[in-house]
């Protein structure tokens, strides 16, 4: 066995997503309070669930019951296959116009007869609390004050509250979806706090992976496949935060090899228990903050 270097001998600082989400939720319960005495109502949030991949379930139930430890007025509408295009975007009009409901998430992926981003264009941006209407990225693109996506939101809090600040750093970002690479990479480069990574958004045709991956200073994971990031990918030293959320026969996997990578890395996200509770926090953070906006609160 070759001998370690100084770094691996080092103990890797596990990014405790669970205890810091949980830190959030206990703030965010103490502003609800406050907001709910003022506006004689507490925040609403609407979450439509029309699909039948079984992890919306457990995300759904998950986001149910945070927003109601922290008195948020929470609400599921659960929809059959049989569910139009039509009356989706009924609800979603419903949904729009009603005075007690400041936020509407609708989780993905939808029954695949529905056209997601007829839904997601649907929704008001004011009530947008995912963050995926254009307007909201076209905002988070033009470093306009916006609503933004709860996971790479969430990574940034999670990196914050560990004083860990990209700026001035290389930062790699795996993964180009509208949900999670995409807007962090925005978010890594916005020029606000936290936002003066020099960003480079790696994807399935990017020639040599593992190459871009060892220039970074932060890795950031979100491709969606158990253990692509291996240990030869990380930079002695990285802050690596995996957002993979694989569901293996041998349990959740994140998209990093985490067992090898911690010997390497100077912080790094377990899965479970690291980027997907910061995920819910931050949505907790984006119903107040619409419900705020919409009453205009500051
Ligand atoms: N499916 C997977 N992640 C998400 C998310 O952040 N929001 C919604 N609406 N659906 C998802």
């Amino acid at each position: 066995m070759r001998a370690r270097t100084f770094l691996e001998t080092q103990t890797v600082i596990l990014l405790d997503g669970k205890t810091t989400a949980q830190a959030v939720t206990e703030e965010i319960k103490g502003e609800v309070a406050l907001l709910t005495e003022r506006i004689g109502r507490p925040p609403g949030l609407t979450v439509v669930l029309a699909g039948d991949d079984p992890a919306s379930q457990i995300y759904v139930r998950n986001k149910e019951r945070t927003c109601t430890e922290c008195g948020i007025a929470s609400e599921v509408l659960r929809f059959d296959s049989d569910l139009t295009q039509q009356g989706l975007m009924d609800t979603i009009a419903e949904l729009n116009a009603r005075d007690d409901v400041d936020g509407i998430l609708v989780q993905l992926p939808l029954y695949s007869h529905l056209i997601e981003q007829d839904v997601i264009e649907a929704i008001n941006p004011a009530k947008d609390v995912d963050g995926f209407h254009p307007v909201n990225m076209g905002r988070l693109a033009q470093g306009l004050p916006g609503l933004r996506p709860c996971t790479p939101a969430g990574v940034m809090l999670l990196l914050e509250r560990y004083g860990l600040d990209p700026s001035g750093k290389k930062a790699v970002v795996v993964g180009r979806s509208n949900i999670v690479g995409k807007p962090l990479a925005l978010l890594l480069s916005s020029g606000g706090p936290m936002g003066n990574a020099t960003v480079t958004l790696c994807h399935s045709r990017t020639p040599d992976l593992a190459a871009e991956c060892r220039q970074a200073d932060f890795l950031f994971a979100a491709v969606g496949r158990p253990g692509i990031i291996t240990e030869d990918m990380v930079r002695e030293g990285a802050v690596v935060v995996d957002v993979g959320i694989n569901r293996t026969d041998d349990g959740l996997k994140g998209d990093c090899d985490f067992e090898a990578i911690k010997h390497k890395a100077h912080a790094m996200t377990p899965v479970p228990k690291g980027v997907g509770p910061m995920t819910i926090a931050h949505l907790l953070v984006n119903t107040v903050a619409a419900c705020k906006a919409r009453l205009g609160i500051d």
